[in-house]
């Protein structure tokens, strides 16, 4: 079995267009999720960072959303445009790619203390 150094979750989720929470499907998330696997894998990275999609992740405000882990790194509002900057500078440099982070303070789930 495969171990990975990175997992990059990116959610597909879809809901309904009368769902007022909207969704990541929505807003064009397939076309990301589809550019992180076929550019990873093109870049040598198969079987060392995963791509992975996922359902909702509950940061819909933001979508289309991803979660690098096991850094715990959340982007939003990513685009195709994105996918090479994130994996030139984040999955290959090590440097986050900060314009496209969500802050903490927005992110579902993060304890406010
Ligand atoms: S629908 Fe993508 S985070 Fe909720």
């Amino acid at each position: 079995m495969a171990k990975f150094k990175l997992h990059l979750f990116v959610c597909v989720n879809s809901r309904d267009d009368e769902d007022a929470r909207g969704c990541c499907a929505a807003r064009g998330s397939a076309a990301v999720a589809r550019d992180f696997k076929r550019k990873l894998y093109e870049r040598g990275h198969k079987r060392v960072v995963r791509a992975n999609k996922s359902q909702c992740l509950d940061q819909c405000a933001f979508g289309p959303v991803m979660v690098v882990y096991p850094e715990g790194v959340w982007y939003g509002r990513l685009t195709p445009d994105d996918v090479d900057e994130i994996i030139e500078k984040h999955i290959e440099g090590g440097q986050v790619v900060e314009r496209l982070v969500i802050p903490d303070e927005h992110l579902t789930g993060v304890d406010k203390g």
